[in-house]
């Protein structure tokens, strides 16, 4: 088989969290481009119908699926209307996550509400998802789960103790599916970006000398890395974690390149 036919999606069904934005947009263009039928799924419906005229555009279907993803009745129903739509789902990207939660505060600070959130935003979510469709992944022999973490993964800072404990909880999560799981031929695998800025507006610019690369990441790059890990060409890739960060976390300085406002203050 050519090299580049291992990498078409055609024929596949992916559910996208956070498909209405930034990263998971990307994904989802990129992955319907590689040939797949996309479920874009998010709180806000309006994002996710302009994903959907994208993948459209593209020729691939579409379904917008409103859903809060850190609701297990919400998510277990999204699962059942994907199938329903489409059939059959063969990928799952657990990209909604956000990093808002308790950030800054000391540990004492730090609320049952704050905990809560973080883990709930950003690791609950991506267990939710791939508990609903696992045992539709094994009936059909088949199954990707990419989940999305981040740099902060990897690492700790001062003050800021949600988001890095939940995208470390991200990565083993992945580890747990893609062991328990590996002879199912169902497959696990975490996308770790650096700093994806949303806009390059000129505060970015100016601090993206801070980066390894010298600059930051493009939101269109994360595209291709989603495309490999749910193709044939990733089938004996599993339990990985994939940093996309232009060399920040192996420079041993933070995925955003620089100190955090935070560490300067302390
Ligand atoms: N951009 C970066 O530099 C960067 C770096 C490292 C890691 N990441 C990770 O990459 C992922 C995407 O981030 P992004 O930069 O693309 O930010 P973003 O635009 O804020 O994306 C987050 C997406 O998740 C959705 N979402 C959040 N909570 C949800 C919930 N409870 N239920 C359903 N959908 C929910 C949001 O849609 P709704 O608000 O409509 O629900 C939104 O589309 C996140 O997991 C983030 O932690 C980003």
């Amino acid at each position: 088989m050519p090299i580049l036919d291992r990498f078409d999606l055609t024929g596949r069904t992916a559910i996208v969290t956070g498909a209405g934005s930034n990263l998971g947009r990307e994904m989802s263009l990129a992955l319907a481009e590689a040939g797949a039928d996309i479920v874009g799924v998010g709180r806000r419906p309006e994002p996710l119908e302009e994903t959907g005229a994208m993948v459209r555009e593209r020729g691939r279907r579409y379904l917008a699926r409103p859903t809060d993803v850190t609701d297990s009745s919400e998510v277990n129903a999204m699962v059942a209307d994907a199938i329903a739509e489409f059939g059959t789902i063969e990928v799952l990207v657990n990209n909604a996550g956000g990093g808002g939660a308790g950030r800054g505060k000391t540990l004492p600070e730090l609320t049952d509400e704050d905990w809560h959130e973080g883990i709930d935003t950003n690791l609950t979510t991506a267990f939710l998802c791939s508990r609903a469709v696992i045992e539709h992944f094994v009936e059909h022999g088949f199954g990707r789960i990419i989940n999305v973490t981040s740099g902060w993964g990897y690492r700790g800072a001062r003050h800021r103790f949600m988001y890095p404990i939940a995208k470390a909880g991200v990565i083993s999560l992945t580890k747990a599916l893609a062991m328990s799981y590996a002879r199912e031929n169902v497959r696990a695998s975490c996308i770790a970006p650096g700093a994806f800025p949303h806009e390059l507006t000129p505060e970015v610019e100016n601090r993206s000398g801070l980066q390894p690369a010298g600059r930051f990441g493009r939101l269109e790059e994360i595209g291709p890395l989603a495309v490999f890990l749910a193709s044939d060409a990733a089938d004996y890739l599993s339990g990985e974690t994939v940093l996309i960060d232009g060399g920040a976390i192996a420079a041993g300085v933070t995925p955003a390149g620089m100190v955090p406002a935070i560490e300067e203050a302390g």
